[in-house]
């Protein structure tokens, strides 16, 4: 048997320049898809994968996220005399979901950099990443689907989706021999390849089942692309001394850390809740209608641009 997989790590230290000005003072993981920040998401993506510990790697300005998890016993205290028990009962289960630790990458060095700093926090055991600006819309939990091929193999899992190859050089790009279906054994990884140097339109996402041996490639480990130090180049290393495998995740992922995947990441989810989902569906129709007008009267202010791609 392999050793459960327990401790999840969330890289959150990242400066998230692609959403300035709004994430100058307040984190990017705390965007309301909704009314959820977006890394309630990713925890409660994990819960439904089993995993009991979270070790959140957080960095300046990013105590919001703290609090978010925590009681807040004057609110509760508020809410309760207000008989507003269906939110009180809503914080209390996000308060209770998991049990978290939060440690600081003092310097923003790479998404490689922030997994080394819960090394402490995990041991020697394996875990998951996840990253806290990703969010999945599917039918099963992300890392729930790469625990199912660690239980198998006992080996670290790496998730990824195809992406159009006009944007290969913005992910890191898996090489593999397909196994079984949408299962690939890796032979080989880039950190945002040109699209002439792609090996594949398999783009890494946000979801890892790593073994702790990637901590100590990951010790001595140069600066890679952008002069960080990139999980991708370790994973690359761990796969020529063992076997990794990849697998092709099923749902729709949001990167919520850029405009465009935040846009439409609000729209699914709102889709996606009955308490909403009529009101503004009709809204969604009409805008498009009447913007549809205009655009075909000529009113071309706004003209939509073509999809790239
Ligand atoms: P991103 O590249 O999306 O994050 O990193 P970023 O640097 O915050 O975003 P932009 O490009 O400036 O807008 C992927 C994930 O890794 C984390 C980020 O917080 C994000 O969740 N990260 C990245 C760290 O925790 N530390 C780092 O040094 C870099």
């Amino acid at each position: 048997m392999h050793p459960t997989v327990r401790k999840a790590v969330f890289p959150l230290a990242g400066h998230g320049t692609r959403f300035l000005p709004m994430t100058k003072s307040s984190p990017k993981e705390m965007l309301p898809v909704i009314d959820k920040p977006v890394v309630q998401y990713v925890v409660e993506e994990a819960v439904a994968a089993g995993i009991e510990q979270m070790v959140m790697v957080t960095g300046r300005g990013k105590r919001a996220i703290e609090d978010h998890f925590d009681i807040s016993y004057e609110l509760e205290d508020v809410l309760q005399k207000k008989n507003k028990t269906a939110v009180l009962t809503e914080l209390r289960r996000i308060t209770n979901l998991a049990q978290i630790l939060y440690l600081r990458q003092k310097e923003a060095l790479g998404l490689g950099h922030a997994v080394l700093c819960a090394e402490l926090a995990v041991g020697d055991e394996p875990f998951a990443v996840a990253l806290g600006d990703e969010i999945l819309d599917g039918p099963k939990s992300g890392l729930a689907q790469l625990m199912e091929v660690y239980r198998e193999f006992g080996a670290p899992v790496i998730g990824m989706q195809r992406v159009p190859l006009s944007e290969v050089s913005h992910y890191g790009i898996v090489a593999g021999t397909e196994i079984r279906k949408g299962l690939y054994r890796v032979d080989g990884l880039v950190e945002k390849p040109r699209i002439e140097d792609a090996p594949s339109d398999f783009a890494i996402i946000g979801r890892y089942l790593l073994t702790p041996d990637v901590f100590g490639i990951l010790r001595t480990q140069a600066p890679g692309v952008g002069g960080e130090i990139q999980l991708t180049d370790a994973l690359k290393t761990l796969a020529k001394n063992r076997p990794v495998y990849a697998l092709e995740i099923e749902g729709d992922r949001f990167d919520t850390g850029d405009k465009m995947g935040f846009l439409k990441a609000t729209v699914r989810f709102a889709l996606n809740r009955p308490d909403l989902s009529g009101e503004f569906f009709h809204f969604l129709r009409e805008t498009l209608e009447r913007e549809t007008l205009r655009q075909s009267a000529g009113e071309g202010v706004h003209a939509v641009r073509p999809v790239q791609g």
